[in-house]
């Protein structure tokens, strides 16, 4: 089976790049632009990563970003998640970038999209792997500074496939972004956003993200299955979630391995994928091991959920349909 995954072609559709930054690439940044880590060796700086909910995961992910400065950074990090996913076979990613955590630290958006862009068009020629970017807004952010972000990317719209929301969602529901997610319908981008696992408010903030945003996917979203209204909008409307079984381990109970069966068994169009595997210790091909441990996953269904991903991705049709 290991063999069957590892050959398995695979899409990847959530992924933030922050998230891909290994502790061997955090060292060589911080000495290339004259940085202090607080860590004496990558052992030590592996050690200290334990969360155990979303709020001690996302302190970590921001403090372990901090060496990421000058547009050679992003390239040397997006490349570095480019050649994991080659290796994998991963044919396809849609990639999650935070731009907000850069700006408010002074990093300018163009080289951050300038650094993560150059790798895209690299990984395409040298590792035919194609990617397209996704921009997450911080919702632990004011609505405004999402809003002032969002304008500053229209010079790149070309370069940007749609919109997300991540960081910690307790207190931070989607309604607070309706204004920030309707510009950025007007103008063209595709809409997705996180509904984390077991989040205080996880019903309603799906039904917001469903009904009132009107995204045409959710990031996560396991928490449907307690609300059989939302199952069949869901159905209706063909959304598919993107689901994190090795990150729900880390900052829940459980990977959530039987939801996401019964999500399989409802015709859901679920995909899996690692959210952030230098923190959560597990790229896509470890995240469908992880589960096929679990839910002795057939060979066919491990192959329906790449399907799943391929379909529900921001490409054109015809592109997809060479992927399937
Ligand atoms: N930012 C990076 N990873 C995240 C996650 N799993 N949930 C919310 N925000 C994130
Ligand atoms: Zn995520």
């Amino acid at each position: 089976m290991k063999d069957f995954i590892a050959g398995l072609p695979k899409c990847e559709l959530h992924l933030h790049i922050e998230g891909t930054l290994e502790p061997e690439l955090k060292f060589a940044l911080a000495e290339r632009n004259g940085l202090a880590l607080p860590y004496a060796s990558v052992e030590e700086m592996r050690d200290a990563y334990s969360f155990d909910d979303l709020p001690s995961f996302l302190k970590v992910y921001y403090e372990g970003m901090q060496v990421l400065r000058t547009e050679p950074d992003f390239y040397d990090l997006a490349m570095a998640y480019l050649r994991k996913a080659a290796e994998q076979n991963v044919r396809y990613a849609e990639i999650f970038f935070d731009p907000q955590a850069h700006t408010s630290r002074g990093v300018p958006f163009d080289v951050v999209i300038r650094g993560l862009r150059r790798a895209l068009i690299d990984a395409d020629r040298q590792l035919g792997v194609r990617a397209q970017l996704i921009m997450c807004f911080l919702r632990d952010f004011q609505a405004e500074y999402a809003m002032a972000t969002l304008l500053e990317s229209l010079p790149y719209k070309e370069w940007i496939v749609g919109i997300g929301l991540d960081s910690d969602e307790k207190g931070n529901p989607p309604a607070k972004f309706a204004a920030v997610y309707e510009r950025a319908r007007q103008e063209g981008y595709l809409l997705t956003m996180h509904c984390d696992v077991d989040q205080d408010n996880s019903i309603e903030h799906i039904r917001q993200a469903i009904e009132e945003i009107g995204v045409d996917r959710v990031d996560h979203g396991v928490n449907i299955l307690e609300d059989q209204r939302l199952v069949d909008l869901v159905l209706a409307r063909g959304i598919g979630l993107t689901c994190c079984p090795i990150s729900n381990g880390y900052v829940t109970d459980s990977m959530k391995a039987e939801g996401i069966r019964k999500l399989m068994e409802l015709g859901v169009r679920v995909t899996i994928n690692s959210d952030d595997p230098a923190y959560f210790a597990g790229y896509v091909a470890e995240n469908l091991a992880a589960l096929q441990d679990e839910l002795q996953l057939t060979r066919e269904e491990l192959a329906q959920l790449e399907r799943n991903a391929f379909e529900i991705t921001w490409l054109p049709r015809h592109l997809k349909d060479a992927y399937l």
